[in-house]
């Protein structure tokens, strides 16, 4: 079926019949490449790379677009990235869809068949089946270069798990040209065949802090001759807490997480410094502009209150991960078409978790999405996940079907 009507007849069948149609038709272009974008979901999944050392990744991608015949690939894209370009047979924009290839430093537990192969190296955040959909959608994409009206770009993005990737990759042009761009994430918790979408944040930023509280070092008996820098930093991880309980409203988002607490070297002495690490999670710019300098002032006053000195680091990680309605709502409803309007969930809270896909949002509008992979799976990050093979097909329906439709 390939939409050969006349206009008399579209206007009677009506764009719900006339999509389903269209769906269909794509079914047996899938078909003939289902397979082997699971096998390759096998073969990443077997052979996790971490974030910057995407290099055996980076190949097999490559060397798999290549036989796909696309118009260019290009590799070393901002480190190990890969770009598959393909034209369609008449000109129009340019969308960009993109997977991430990383794996994580955790060591599997699992009896998969296709587990991984390296001691401590999983994809435990899913990337395989992020990178095996995108190499599928651009498989059958390949077949229906007589649909396309402009050019469909294949970002292929290492480093997404250190929030480098992006950067790195639109440093190297990957975004020259590009309209409008989308990207999926595997989510745990949502059944397969539904997707998650939202306008507006869907993922929060994620920025660092380091504090080095200087004190005084003492012998721990005699206390009165120290300036104890633990007890410094367990005011501190107290009082940071209220500038989310006292001064964010209540109906607003901010989270500051102490993560690492460091000091000392025996029982028996008051050390001189202390170190404090941590995250800072916001969903609006204007959130995570101020939260640098109210946490400054609370470490100030603190500090001083108590004797101490201070340093206070504060690096700016992903932005908030921010969609355009415009494009959200395009997600939606080619969800609708191809999985039926009752598998859109249209989320009313975003995720405090980050992704760089953030970088990508700031410079043209696209949207990220859910993309099912079972209400009972584990959560991202654990040993025991997996993104299994059902929701490929589905993250391939809605991505060719949202390149077509992004196109039109
Ligand atoms: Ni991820």
């Amino acid at each position: 079926m390939d939409g050969e009507r006349s206009d008399g007849e579209k206007q009677e069948i009506g764009a719900k019949s006339m999509n389903s149609l269209e769906e269909k038709s794509l079914k047996p272009y899938i078909d003939n490449i289902i397979e082997d974008a699971l096998a390759a979901r096998h073969h990443l999944h077997r052979n996790p790379e971490l974030s910057r050392q995407e290099e055996q990744t980076s190949r097999f991608v490559a060397n798999t677009l290549t036989a796909l015949s696309l118009d260019e690939v290009k590799t070393g894209v901002g480190g190990f990235g890969v770009i598959g370009i393909l034209r369609g047979n008449q000109p129009g924009k340019v969308v960009a869809l993109r997977a991430d290839m990383d794996a994580l430093p955790i060591h599997e537990d699992s009896h998969l068949e296709y587990r991984s192969t390296r001691n401590g190296v999983m994809h435990a955040c899913g990337h395989d089946g992020h990178t095996a959909t995108l190499l599928g959608t651009a498989a059958t994409l390949s077949q229906l270069r007589d649909r396309i009206q402009g050019e469909v770009r294949f970002l292929f993005q290492p480093a997404e798990e250190i929030a480098e990737g992006a950067k790195a990759m639109c440093a190297d042009g990957a975004l020259e040209g590009v309209d409008r761009i989308f990207g999926l994430h595997g989510w745990p918790g949502l059944a397969v065949g539904r997707i998650g979408v939202r306008n507006g944040a869907i993922m929060a930023s994620a920025d660092n802090f380091e504090i080095t509280i200087k004190g005084r070092g003492a012998h721990a008996a005699m206390p009165h001759k120290s300036i104890d820098p633990v007890i410094v930093a367990a005011h501190l991880v107290t009082a940071l807490q209220t500038l989310v309980s006292r001064e964010t409203s209540p109906t607003d988002s901010l989270v500051v997480s102490v993560t690492q607490i460091n000091a000392g070297t025996a029982n028996n002495i008051i050390p001189e410094t202390a170190e404090m690490k941590g995250t800072v999670r916001c969903l609006t710019q204007s959130m995570r502009e101020a939260t640098p300098k109210n946490m400054e002032r609370v470490v100030a006053g603190v500090c001083s209150a108590l004797g101490a000195g201070y340093s206070f680091n504060y690096q700016f990680g992903t932005p908030v991960t921010v969609n355009a309605a415009e494009m959200s709502e395009m997600v939606a409803a080619v969800g609708s078409e191809v999985l039926g309007s009752e598998n859109v969930v249209w989320l009313e809270a975003p995720s405090l978790g980050a992704e760089d896909f953030a970088i990508y949002l700031n410079q043209i509008p696209g949207a990220m999405f859910r993309l099912g992979v079972g209400e009972n799976v584990t959560q991202l990050h654990t040993p025991t996940y997996n993104f299994g093979d059902d929701p490929v097909r589905v993250g391939i329906e809605m991505f060719t079907n949202l390149a077509l439709r992004a196109l039109e």
